[in-house]
């Protein structure tokens, strides 16, 4: 008992002198409602539509964001009007897969809470079989977990945002290519090959932005169906690397960076102060950059201050 009370005390003062005890108060419920859908989605800068299933309607899905020691309360409806079971795979949980992440069949929905224990970066996905199949046709997303503040390590960056690759196979029934590695055509980033990138396709209007010398983070998740990534900002170096997202991983001066199949990390580009500069964040994997895996990062002046902030840290 003693042990306790000093436990306690000590915590309350530390909490007072540094701050490293946050209050349990603080700690905040993060709703997630999300339905599976299985319709058209536009899936080029051309307005291709692609017969997608997703969550929501969007590739990728909605981004999830909490602080640790929240609770994700999760919602997944699955309408009758589907003809497939889907599913919630959250790589944030520490749950039984057999439970919260099991199939719901159409007309069917399932609710679950899991505590965000870990800060990072993460991928959600549906978990249905057949797996490769309902992650290729779009049923992925991400979840930032942030740590409970910033620190020298893991400094406060001026802009954010959220690039998701995946693998697109125009053949959406053919799960052999997919298993196999066949037939994918193009690279897509937030859902669309160059997607904002209008020096490689002339039909993207946009470009990530962000003003000289400021700190930029990249929450970089890899919804590649067999593809490592290479993670490489053309005329820049990394910063920092930040393994899973997690400040406690911390790499600092890096050119390229590995990106697992269903795995993330957090990149910070800091440009040069006092000139305007271009970057290109690219799959140097040539495979994957040819065919979209590039985006365009363009640090002037005049950068829109609206950008990388608020409901445009995830653009698709
Ligand atoms: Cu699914
Ligand atoms: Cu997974």
């Amino acid at each position: 008992m003693k042990r306790f009370i000093t436990g306690v005390f000590s915590c309350a003062a530390m909490s007072l002198m540094i701050g490293l005890c946050a209050p349990v108060a603080n700690a905040k419920v993060v709703k997630v409602t999300l339905t599976a859908m299985e319709s058209d989605v536009v899936i080029d800068n051309r307005g291709t539509k692609y017969a997608a299933w997703t969550y929501d309607g969007m590739i990728p899905g909605k981004l999830v964001r909490a602080t640790v020691g929240d609770q994700i309360d999760v919602t997944l409806i699955n309408p009758k009007t589907n003809k497939k079971s889907h599913s919630i795979d959250f790589h944030a949980a520490e749950v039984d897969m057999l439970n919260e992440f099991g199939s719901v069949r159409p007309g069917h929905n399932r609710h679950f809470v899991f505590k965000a224990g870990r800060a990072g970066v993460y991928m959600y996905h549906c978990a249905s079989n057949p797996l490769a199949e309902h992650i290729a046709r779009g049923m992925f997303g991400v979840i930032i977990i942030d740590p409970k503040r910033f620190s020298k390590a893991y400094p406060k960056p001026d802009r954010e945002y959220v690039l998701v690759q995946s693998q697109f196979f125009p053949d959406a029934d053919n799960v052999v290519d997919m298993v196999e590695n066949r037939g994918w055509t193009h690279a897509l980033i937030n859902g669309k090959p160059f997607n904002f990138d209008p020096i490689h396709d002339g039909n993207s209007t946009r470009a990530l932005m962000s003003k000289p010398g400021e700190r930029v983070r990249i929450f970089f998740v890899n919804a590649n169906i067999n593809m490592p990534v290479s993670f490489h900002p053309v005329a820049g170096i990394w910063d920092r690397v930040y393994v899973n997202g997690n400040p406690d991983n911390v790499l600092k001066n890096v050119q390229t960076y590995g990106v697992p199949v269903a795995g993330a990390s957090t990149f910070d580009l800091v440009s040069p102060a006092g000139r305007s500069t271009n970057n290109a964040l690219i799959d140097h994997t040539m495979s994957a950059e040819m065919r979209g895996a590039s985006t365009l990062l363009i640090n002037v002046p005049g950068a829109d201050p609206g950008m990388g902030k608020g409901d445009k840290i995830l653009i698709r």
